[in-house]
């Protein structure tokens, strides 16, 4: 029996044979964000009239003061600013004009927030700045600025504050954009609600991103996914009337060593038939987080023109309740040839991506990282900031750990624990995708992706959240780009450039 509707299937022409009269969308997701204004950042040029920002230390406030005009260091005590991180002293100059800002960077040395400097985006008026005053990192603040810019306007006007910043002369102002505009396609993707993201609009989106550059797309869709063997992406997803696919990009030369990049591309988790309370169901928009985050990553690697030729796979479905929706106890064949007994249908990302991991590795590349919101036991371990990840590859790990504190995009090595893939032996099939017990869940869910890689000289799985539950500098509530900056860094490095 075909998918009702459903007229194509594989096909490297994805676009118009996706759409269908039932399915087409009406509003392509652009395909690199342009959430952020242009020329946000200014080169220094002597015609560009700028407020200068004085950067200010707890320790440096004193000194500070000592050069400071009375008029200064009055308005400066009657405030009460004493320089605390994130804090911040308008200044007026005679005429009545803004004439600076005095930030206060707390003890200094970043410690306290990496991005502090984030907040002249969101908290002052209009105007293009300077930084003067006690030395900061100035790409680092560039960067702050400008992830703390970001605003998702897609629903409402655009709320682009008219604040800009005017970076010295060695801040490479490019590859700060590169990183900051790949950041807000993943936060894009995110936020955009399920009605308007689904499985089709993800592929669209993903299918622009790579075309853009010049790479080339294939799309395996509906039933087309059993004939193509990927029966698991098939089963989590038929029970949604929005087909689920398979979305297989390439990039770059294909000479040049082979890196994969896998995203979990579920647009809705309602759970299935093991269905979510309302409570856990309310953010599950976001449960495409990896496949956005991996895309993110990709337009940097793209952009940059590393020299990698780059895969991209992003299982795309909605996992939904109907009649033939897949159900608790089934077994399912997978393409790596395992029987997968199902325990819960909520635990459907570990499928998708087994499936994707399996078509992945099966090119024998020489990195493999996969991106997936995949469980909630990872925000248990480690709180919403700080995704957990998983290797064998002691080096590939190393190089994570040291780009992860360079660029401050925290994450943290949790072990691959080989004697918990015991905990998911079935009775009647060659594995059980969870586990009986609520023991080291994200820890399992990695076992359990590692039993279909094989050939990948490294792989690395990164268990992220995607959202920011409440503002900080340089992170706005909301969808959230984990991990793909650490991991352009390491690329950055492994492969040089
Ligand atoms: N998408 C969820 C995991 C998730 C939940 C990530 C909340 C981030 C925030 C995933 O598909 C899921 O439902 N996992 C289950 C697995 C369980 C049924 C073994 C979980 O973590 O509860
Ligand atoms: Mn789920
Ligand atoms: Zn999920």
């Amino acid at each position: 029996m075909r998918l009702a509707g459903l007229a194509a299937g594989t096909t490297t022409d994805a676009r118009p044979r996706l759409r269908t009269a039932f399915f087409a969308s009406n509003q392509r997701v652009a395909p690199v964000s342009d959430s952020l204004a242009p020329d946000i950042l200014l080169a220094p040029d002597a015609s560009v009239a700028s407020v200068p920002v004085t950067c200010v230390s707890t320790d440096g406030l004193e000194r500070y003061l000592g050069d400071a005009s009375p008029s200064v260091a009055g308005w400066v005590a009657a405030n009460g600013f004493k320089a605390e991180a994130g804090s911040m002293l308008r200044l007026a100059g005679e005429d009545g004009a803004l004439a600076g800002v005095l930030f206060g960077l707390g003890k200094g040395h970043g410690e306290e927030d990496p991005f502090l400097l984030g907040k002249l985006a969101t908290d002052l008026p209009a105007g293009t700045y300077r930084l003067e005053g006690e030395a900061v990192d100035a790409g680092r603040a560039a960067l702050g600025f400008l992830l703390s810019a970001y605003r998702f306007d897609r629903y409402r006007k655009r709320t682009d504050k008219g604040v800009r910043l005017v970076t010295p002369g060695y801040v490479d102002r490019d590859e700060v954009v590169r990183i900051a505009k790949g950041v807000a396609l993943a936060r894009d993707l995110i936020n955009i609600p399920a009605n308007d993201l689904g499985p089709v609009e993800l592929a669209d989106a993903a299918i622009d991103t790579v075309v853009a550059y010049g790479g080339t797309d294939r799309v395996i869709v509906g039933e087309d996914l059993l004939a193509e063997n990927l029966p698991m992406v098939h089963a989590v997803g038929k029970a949604s009337s929005r087909h689920p696919r398979l979305v297989d990009l390439a990039w770059g030369n294909p000479d040049h060593p082979k890196v994969t990049l896998v995203g979990k591309g579920v647009c809705f988790d309602s759970g299935g038939l093991d269905i979510k309370p309302g409570s856990a169901m309310a953010l599950m928009k976001k449960d495409m987080g990896g496949a956005a985050n991996v895309l993110g990553l990709a337009t940097m690697i793209m952009d940059a023109e590393l020299p990698v030729r780059l895969r991209v796979l992003i299982p795309a479905v909605e996992n939904s309740i109907s009649g033939n929706a897949f159900r608790p106890g089934d077994v399912l064949p997978s393409r790596k040839g395992l029987n997968v007994e199902i325990g819960n249908t909520d635990a459907e990302g570990r499928l998708i991506l087994a499936d994707a991991l399996a078509l992945g590795d099966e090119e024998h590349p020489d990195l493999m990282l996969d991106l997936a919101t995949l469980t909630g036991a990872a925000r248990v371990a480690l709180g919403p900031d700080l995704p957990p990840f998983y290797t064998d590859d002691d080096a590939l790990a190393g190089a994570i750990e040291k780009a992860s504190v360079a660029v401050a995009d925290p994450l943290w090595r949790m072990p691959l624990w080989k004697p918990y893939l015991k905990m998911m032996d079935s009775k009647i099939a060659d594995i059980n995708h969870i586990t009986s017990a609520p023991f080291a869940g994200s820890v399992t869910a990695a076992l359990f992706l590692s039993r279909f890689v094989e050939h990948a000289r490294s792989w690395a799985h990164f268990d992220i959240y995607g959202w920011t539950p409440t503002a900080k500098p340089g992170k706005p509530e909301g969808g959230e780009g984990q991990a793909i900056r650490a991991l352009y860094a390491m690329l950055k490095e492994r492969y040089g450039k």
